[in-house]
């Protein structure tokens, strides 16, 4: 069996690659105490004992507001340890999936779902961070991919420290008896971390380079939901909008995935993944 490494392993998307992967690759997932990705010297060891063939990389400060309030302590994870993690790969001839991010968009004037090709110019610390990652990633290991990654959600938490997501979020504002409410100035993907995983087999076949890889989504965030409610049988009285947030300065960080597309690999949109999702999962409305 192959050896897969998974870093980030108790965060919400590594823990689900070390299940979804279980039984294809004998998976070596560290937790942070056992392996700082900052700390090259850790790295190269963990390498050179465990060999592995195939790398996904998900560890990071992944909350943006963190990013912005601790800046040189998230650089040193998101770039320093990605670009450590690339040098080993390239050491050893591993192929590396990084998990990048949309917020590498947020700030760009262009009013279409974003290509990989576009030059960016990322608004917040998170993307811009994200974007030197990829960019030291390739130097040091031209062969890796980097998934450009829409904001994520399941229908289960995995465990009690996982941080929220937007299926989980809406549930709870709507069991508290609340109105959800949802930004129109907000164009966005959000993605079923099912499909993602599904999905990822056929990551590890890629050139090495950087792919949008998520659902599309044409309507705003609070169209989408209108949408949603209305397809699942909600009323359309529980949503809310809200014109305040990104008034000023619209974001759109929608991904065009024709370059992911052209390699065989699919994805629902948001809104039809929704409520698949809701279906599939037995959820359909009992939990509101
Ligand atoms: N979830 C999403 O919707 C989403 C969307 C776009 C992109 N992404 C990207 O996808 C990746 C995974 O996201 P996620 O939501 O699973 O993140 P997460 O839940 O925040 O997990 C991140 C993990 O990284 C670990 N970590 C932090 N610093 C480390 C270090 N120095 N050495 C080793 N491990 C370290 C953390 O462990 P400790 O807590 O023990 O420090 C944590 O388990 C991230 O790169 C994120 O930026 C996620």
């Amino acid at each position: 069996m192959e050896v897969m490494l998974v870093t980030g392993v108790n965060g919400f998307l590594g823990s689900r690659i070390k299940e979804h992967f279980k039984d294809r690759y004998q998976i070596v997932a560290p937790a942070h105490a056992e392996m700082d990705i900052t700390n090259l010297e850790e790295v190269m060891q963990y390498f050179e004992r465990y060999e592995p063939q195939k790398v996904i990389h998900c560890a990071a400060v992944s909350d943006v507001g963190q990013c912005t309030r601790e800046p040189e302590k998230s650089f040193t994870i998101n770039v320093t340890g990605t670009e450590n993690i690339a040098k080993a790969c390239a050491d050893h001839h591993t192929k590396l999936v990084f998990c990048s991010s949309d917020q590498i968009y947020f700030g760009s004037r262009e009013n279409n779902a974003h290509k990989e090709s576009e030059r960016v110019t990322p608004q917040n610390v998170y993307g811009r961070q994200k974007l030197e990652a990829e960019q030291r990633m390739l130097q040091n290991c031209p062969d890796a991919v980097a998934l450009r990654l829409s904001w994520m959600y399941d229908t289960v938490s995995n465990a009690k420290w996982e941080h929220g997501d937007f299926l989980r979020n809406l549930a709870s504002i709507l069991q508290r008896g609340e109105r959800a409410s949802f930004p129109c100035y907000d164009y966005r993907g959000i993605t079923y971390v099912g499909d993602a995983l599904r999905n990822l087999s056929q990551v590890f076949e890629l050139p090495g380079g950087i792919y949008n890889y998520g659902s599309e989504n044409q309507m705003n965030t609070y169209e989408m939901v209108v949408a949603f409610f209305k397809a699942i049988g909600i009323p359309e009285e529980r949503v809310m909008v809200n014109e305040q947030a990104f008034a000023d300065n619209p974001r759109n960080i929608s991904m065009n995935i024709d370059k992911i597309r052209s390699h065989g690999i699919i994805f629902s949109n948001t809104l039809e993944a929704l409520i698949a999702c809701m279906t599939d999962s037995g959820l359909v409305l009992s939990a509101f």
